[in-house]
């Protein structure tokens, strides 16, 4: 019995073996197929050939913008482009532009995949890392509005962005600059509010965007306030260098146009664009494209030969001439809207906000805080305490059961 005990044992011995060594391979392919789709999109990732619009984290969804459509304007051959050598600063920009952007949008993407789900301005560092000194803020004043409308902006939100901040203007005001600290650009530009002057000044604006070599462009009026958070927040959900022009449509359908510029006017052009009174943003990368009919008083002929005010030339050097399209978003107000429809609980998550003029002074937004609307008729000083309580001239909590 002995001898035929052994065998037996080492073929259970064996079998026992083989399945344990089954059993960890199974274990082991398991392991593999669970770790494929983990691995695969960092791989994806890694050789990305182009920059494309960022994760859009979950929070931003809610805002009530259109998607930036993905590759409009990229990778095409253009007539510009030979346009373009003739600023050989602006040129040597898109070509640094070119090769570092890809990188770099990689980590920002790598960020917002990762630690994008808190959002807002809590995680700053794992998205694009943009800071408000990135973006440059252009203000279009007229002399006659240095006391009254500037005074305020300086006082509010303009003071919370000292440094990025230019009013341009169309008058020497010395003792404005020294009073409020604010970069003050006289525009040389007749003070008219007249097609040419208006267009001069948006030609001013644009050429010192380009030469503050700042990320962002925002163009806003004189009789708006900037949410600083929210503009920031917007901004950082797309990338500098992609073809990006940010604005509330004017119009619910396209403005038609006699096309003068690539043709004689017998065709004509439909294109949207952003209202100026509701302010409006263009990424760097997009401005660049825009030189040739944008730059060194190109603006002010590009207007003349379409004959439309400086908004709708914006609109239409990007959308009709560049073939980029303008993403809606209604964080954008003007003093042409009913602001007072605009909801309590959802003011200070617009971008800008306005108030209506003499003709229509109760055309405010519905808010309520330390001031009453004889003491803050437009609400811009509210909406600043509410943002900035800690600000020396806004009432203290107490103080507020005073008025
Ligand atoms: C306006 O004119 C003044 C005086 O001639 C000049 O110093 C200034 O640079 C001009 N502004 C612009 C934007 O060209």
């Amino acid at each position: 019995m002995k001898p035929l005990h052994q065998p037996v044992r080492m073929h259970i011995a064996s079998v026992g073996v083989s399945k344990f060594c089954f059993l960890l391979s199974l274990a082991f392919c398991g392991l593999l197929l669970l770790l494929i789709p983990a691995l695969q999109p960092s791989a994806r990732q890694a050789d990305l050939p182009q920059p494309r619009p960022q994760v859009r984290p979950a929070q931003l969804s809610s805002l009530h913008h259109a998607r930036y459509q993905a590759g409009s304007g990229y990778g095409r051959e253009r007539d510009s482009d030979t346009k373009l050598k003739k600023e050989e600063n602006i040129e040597t920009e898109i070509t640094r532009r070119e090769k570092h952007g890809s990188k770099r949008e990689t980590d920002s993407r790598a960020g917002a995949l990762t630690g994008g789900k808190n959002g807002g301005l809590s995680g700053p560092k794992t998205r694009d890392l943009l800071e408000l000194k990135d973006i440059f803020i252009a203000v279009k004043t007229t002399k006659k509005y240095h006391k009254s409308r500037v005074g305020l902006l300086t006082q509010t939100w303009v003071s919370k962005a000292q440094e990025q901040t230019f009013i341009f203007t169309d008058g020497e005001d010395k003792e404005l600059q020294k009073r409020t600290g604010a970069n003050i650009i006289n525009t040389n530009c007749s003070a008219a509010h007249t097609r040419q002057a208006l267009c001069c000044k948006m030609s001013v604006e644009y050429d010192k965007f380009i030469e503050s070599q700042k990320k962002w462009f925002c163009h806003v009026d004189d009789d708006n306030y900037v949410i600083l958070p929210s503009l920031l927040q917007l901004l950082s959900s797309y990338h500098h260098s992609q073809d990006v022009y940010l604005g509330r449509p004017s119009l619910d359908h396209p403005i038609e146009a006699a096309e003068r510029v690539k043709s004689d006017g017998s065709v004509s052009v439909k294109f949207w664009f952003a209202t100026g009174g509701a302010g409006f943003c263009i990424s760097r990368g997009l401005a660049l494209k825009m030189s040739p009919w944008a730059s060194l008083g190109n603006f002010i002929s590009t207007a003349e030969k379409i004959r439309l005010p400086d908004d709708c030339t914006i609109g239409y050097i990007i959308e009709a001439l560049l073939e980029v399209t303008l993403t809606h978003t209604h964080l954008f107000h003007s003093h042409l809207e009913n602001l007072q429809k605009l909801p309590s609980d959802t003011v200070l998550d617009q971008v800008t906000l306005s108030y209506g003029g003499f003709e229509n002074r109760r055309n405010v937004v519905s808010i309520v805080g330390g001031f009453s609307l004889v003491e803050d008729p437009t609400r811009f000083k509210t909406v600043h305490c509410l943002l900035y309580a800690d600000t020396d001239w806004c009432p203290k909590i107490k103080a507020r059961h005073k008025h």
